[in-house]
């Protein structure tokens, strides 16, 4: 029997997949206070695999064609809520938007979230949305002697505030609600799931005074129930439902 060559041998290799790059238009508005006082739309054509996410296009903008483009991200895996902007007219994560979800046969537009301060392209001043958190106090509040042992809680009363522990804090919410494009003063629908997360915890003691925080002039009564929050999230939270839950829980004070 004939050995067979090695030519013979490399014949036999299959032909090479087609490749999986596509042609996609980035259409950013870029914004520098150091050179305009304007922001204005620039185009960048990207050869990338439609499996790939939006956040991989600006990588490959900033590392391969203009290292002047300014974004935040940290996880790239939807955990650290640092990359929400608006691709396409709608917030979302650019770490969690496939190119081939968003049409990439028409430019795809990239823009800073609204409502807040744009500080330089896509990164915007996020002091105030932090400081409405801040401002329900995020954390547990118990009277008296610590316990000598951890606090039980049942599955049930757990379930209650279950929705609102996902929150990573992105203000994709906050920043697609109308109320507060019209007036940062309000606290804002990131704030009062936050809020919700602890008045709604069996173990927590604040919850009267988390309420009368978001009883101000700027709580809760300024939500007008559009859903834009909700329809935001990246997490799927019911962030309407929350809010409506914490509206109820002042009228009753019952949580
Ligand atoms: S509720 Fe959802 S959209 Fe709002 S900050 Fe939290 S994770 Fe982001
Ligand atoms: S980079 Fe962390 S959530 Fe997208």
């Amino acid at each position: 029997m004939a050995t067979p060559t090695l030519d013979k041998v490399e014949d036999a290799k299959p032909a090479s997949a087609p490749s999986p790059y596509i042609t996609v238009t980035f259409r950013i508005r870029r914004y520098n206070p150091e050179i305009s006082s304007e922001a204005e739309w620039q185009d960048f054509p990207i050869e990338i695999d439609p499996k790939e996410r939006v956040l991989d296009g600006l990588h490959k903008i900033k590392w391969e064609t203009d290292g002047t483009l300014t974004f935040r991200r940290s996880c790239a895996h939807g955990i650290c809520g640092s990359d929400a902007m608006r691709i396409n007219g709608k917030n979302r994560l650019a770490c969690k938007t496939l190119i081939k979800d968003i049409n990439p046969e028409k430019p795809i537009t990239i823009e800073a979230i609204k409502g807040l301060t744009v500080l330089k392209d896509l990164v915007v001043d996020m002091d105030p949305f932090f400081q409405a958190y801040r401002d329900v106090m995020p954390f547990l509040i118990t009277k008296g002697n610590e316990p000598t042992r951890e606090r039980l809680q049942s599955a049930e009363d757990r379930e209650r505030f279950d929705d609102t522990t996902k929150c990573i804090l992105c203000a994709a919410c906050t920043s697609s609600c109308p109320v507060f494009w019209n007036d940062g003063q309000y606290f804002g629908p990131a704030a009062i799931v936050n809020a919700h997360r602890f008045i709604f915890d069996s173990r927590d003691e604040g919850g009267e005074q988390r309420l009368e925080i978001l009883n101000d002039k700027d709580g809760v009564w300024r939500c007008r129930t559009t859903f834009n929050c909700t329809d935001a999230c990246p997490r799927g939270i019911e962030v309407t439902k929350a809010i409506q839950e914490v509206k109820r829980a002042l009228i009753t004070r019952r949580f």
